[in-house]
């Protein structure tokens, strides 16, 4: 029997969509093992933590081993979903990125031919991708899992902290433990607070609490022999254990070579284009916006598109206006949601391109399809 869940919003951050999933799969795991051992009845309550089941028996009746409740058992490792070649990074960092993990690629050569294991018996690695949201992390993480032909197991700190006192360590340590019995890519996204630095004045539990995370965050750093990857926003201060311990590679957000690639990369070849599509001038003329923000505009167009064309007799494919009102939408929108608010300038900057772009809409559109320049 196969179920499809669907239906996770386009706009969902990769991050909260990844946790989602991971969710609903630990629960169908839980359902399954519990109806194998007692089948019968099965009642399913979608409530938030602490509230009150309306099906209390419920949970008295599935198993009650602490082991199977751990991140570490629920999480699998998947496929990667990102190519190496996808992603558009300044050439410095990809090169940066394929030297950390060039560890893997030729660990056999330098520590066993070459001897290295005698000053480093356990060779191993871990990098901490940090940068604004949007940028791809996510995705280079999944691109190097690809890279190393592994499987990848996506963890977040929220997953792996428990609200138990004492859970937390335990869940880090099992992560790194199905890591390793996978033999796949470890990601921890949302680590700034893994990685800050311990606290020194523990007063309450919870503060002790992070502290045996991050204790036992190094104890299987040490152990681990394959490659971790933590992703951060912004870390205010690393502990100092980790700073020498995990390589740092900044995510900027992408220049304009970089997002006219970006554009081109989120373009493909099926799309029906306009031949007025053209990614040098959106790189050119919207700047201060992510990766994520061009796939958001992409989707976001096509699906107005695709809307207007069932529903509104248009026949023309995706044009350049279409593409500027979704990406100038999500970029204000990202900004106001941000917390920062858009500066005069900003705003008159914003109001005139999408001034601009209404004026160029009233001119009729080219109705040529091929020739695009998705370059
Ligand atoms: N550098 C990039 N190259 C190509 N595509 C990118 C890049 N950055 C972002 N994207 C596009 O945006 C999407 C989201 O990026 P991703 O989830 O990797 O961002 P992130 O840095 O992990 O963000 P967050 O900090 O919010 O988790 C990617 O799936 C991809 O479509
Ligand atoms: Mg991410």
């Amino acid at each position: 029997m196969k179920y499809f869940f669907d239906g996770l919003p386009a706009d969902l951050p990769e991050t909260e969509a990844s946790l989602f999933r991971s969710r609903i799969d630990q629960i169908c795991q839980d359902l399954i093992e519990h109806y194998k051992k007692d089948p019968g009845d099965l009642y399913l309550s979608f409530g938030r933590p602490n509230s009150v089941s309306p099906v209390p028996e419920m949970k008295k009746t599935l198993p009650a081993q602490e082991e199977e409740t751990l991140p570490g058992n629920s999480l699998s490792a998947v496929a990667p979903k990102y190519r190496f070649e996808q992603l558009v990074l300044p050439q410095s960092v990809l090169d940066d990125i394929q030297h950390k993990i060039s560890l893997f690629q030729l660990k056999s050569k330098v520590f066993e031919e070459w001897g290295l294991k005698e000053i480093e018996p356990y060779p191993r690695s871990a990098l901490n991708f940090h940068g604004a949201p949007g940028t791809g992390k996510t995705m280079a993480a999944h691109a190097i899992a690809q890279l190393l032909g592994k499987k990848i197991i996506l963890a977040t700190y929220a997953e792996i902290e428990s609200k138990y006192h004492g859970d937390g360590p335990k869940n880090v340590k099992a992560v790194f433990k199905k890591a390793e019995e996978e033999d796949a890519i470890l990601f921890i996204d949302e680590a700034d607070s893994l990685l800050s630095q311990r606290l020194s004045n523990v007063t309450q539990g919870s503060e002790q609490a992070i502290n045996s995370m991050r204790s036992q965050l190094l104890i299987c750093l040490e152990k681990f022999s394959g490659l971790v990857i933590f992703s951060t926003n912004f870390v205010k201060q690393y502990d100092k254990a980790f700073e020498t311990r995990v390589s740092n590679i900044e995510f900027k957000m992408p220049d304009a070579d970089a997002r006219a690639k970006i554009w081109k990369h989120h373009l493909p070849d099926t799309l029906p284009l306009q031949t007025d599509v053209d990614v040098d001038i959106l790189a050119k003329e919207i700047d201060d916006i992510c990766g994520r923000d061009i796939k958001n505009a992409v989707i976001d167009a096509a699906l107005k598109v695709a809307y207007a064309q069932a529903h509104n007799g248009r026949t023309d494919p995706i044009g350049m206006a279409d593409l500027k009102d979704s990406i100038l939408r999500i970029k204000a929108a990202r900004i106001k949601k941000e917390g920062t608010p858009l500066s005069a300038e900003e705003t008159e900057r914003i109001e005139a391109q999408l001034q601009a772009k209404f004026r160029k809409d009233k001119s009729p559109a080219p109705k040529k399809h091929k020739g695009a320049k998705r370059r």
